[in-house]
């Protein structure tokens, strides 16, 4: 199994389950100490696990990844697409390289990874590929973090698109649509002080609660998943609203927490 963003929160948590599972893991994330930690915690279970580095954000790291993995001997049957990060600054103020990541990060490298590994596991009948978007994939569009929810709604769709390909070859393909977790990530995103603030803890989970769902939802095969009977009911009010009251309710979510 192949994880990306390995070396924190979600992915770490996946890793995990999928090493408590008997899977053997492949580790990626750009920091190597925490990989090479969580490496030695889940080797010592009886698993088989390999780090690599890689800066997704660069156009040739997922070939190479790919590369580097072949010349290890590896084999891949299962691949969790969850590196990723948002910027809440505002579309204006954002370096444009930093949305370039965004978009080569949680977008580009997800496809090109799926597209690189999906043949081989088509070929062998068996494979599992796992792609952790957001529930803000599933929301009204929001100011502020504006390229965020759009990035996640594609990888929705293309997980599902993807799905339906697949049915009947063996390959499970899930979206796995988390809310407010408890990683890094808003410790990343200088945001943690104003989520904290405007959100109860009722709406948060950890992430060995989104990562339980994930595995769950794609060892079942369904095309996706959404952890938190709150953010179900959220994603559906999302969907079902009107555009006009919906982006009223949510729209101004990111300029908000610049406020609080
Ligand atoms: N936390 C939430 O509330 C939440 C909610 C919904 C969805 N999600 C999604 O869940 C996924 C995991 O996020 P998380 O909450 O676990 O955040 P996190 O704790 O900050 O972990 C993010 C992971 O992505 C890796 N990463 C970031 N940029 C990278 C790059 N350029 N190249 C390679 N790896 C990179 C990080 O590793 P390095 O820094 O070592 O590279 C880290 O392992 C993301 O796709 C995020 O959008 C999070």
């Amino acid at each position: 199994m192949l994880v990306t963003g390995a070396s924190a929160g979600i992915g770490a948590a996946l890793a995990r389950f999928y090493a408590a599972n008997g899977w053997d893991v492949i580790l990626t994330a750009r920091r190597r100490a925490p990989l090479e930690a969580l490496a030695a915690e889940l080797a010592a279970t009886g698993v088989s696990t390999t780090v690599v580095t890689a800066d997704l954000s660069d156009p040739l790291a997922p070939p190479r990844l790919v590369d580097e993995i072949a010349a290890r001997g590896l084999r891949i049957d299962g691949l969790v697409n969850n590196a990723g990060f948002s910027r809440t600054s505002g579309f204006l103020q954002t370096d444009p390289a930093d949305h370039a990541a965004m978009i080569r990060v949680m977008l580009a490298a997800p496809v090109e990874l799926a597209r690189l590994y999906a043949p081989m596991m088509v070929e062998r009948g068996f494979g599992r590929i796992l792609n952790v978007a957001s529930l803000a994939g599933e929301m009204p569009a929001t100011g502020g973090d504006t390229l965020y929810g759009p990035i996640k709604s594609f990888l929705i769709k293309a997980s599902q698109g993807l799905h339906l390909e697949l049915r009947g070859t063996g390959v499970h393909v899930t979206a796995l649509c988390p809310g407010y977790t408890l990683t890094e990530f808003h410790d990343v995103n200088g945001t943690r002080e104003q989520v904290s603030a405007a959100y109860p803890a009722w709406m948060w989970q950890t992430a060995e609660q989104v990562a339980r769902v994930g595995y769950r939802a794609c060892e079942l095969n369904r095309p996706k998943a959404t952890p938190g009977a709150a953010n179900v009911l959220l994603a559906a009010l999302g969907k079902h609203l009107p555009d006009a009251l919906a982006l009223a309710m949510v729209g101004g979510h990111a300029r908000r927490l610049r406020r609080i």
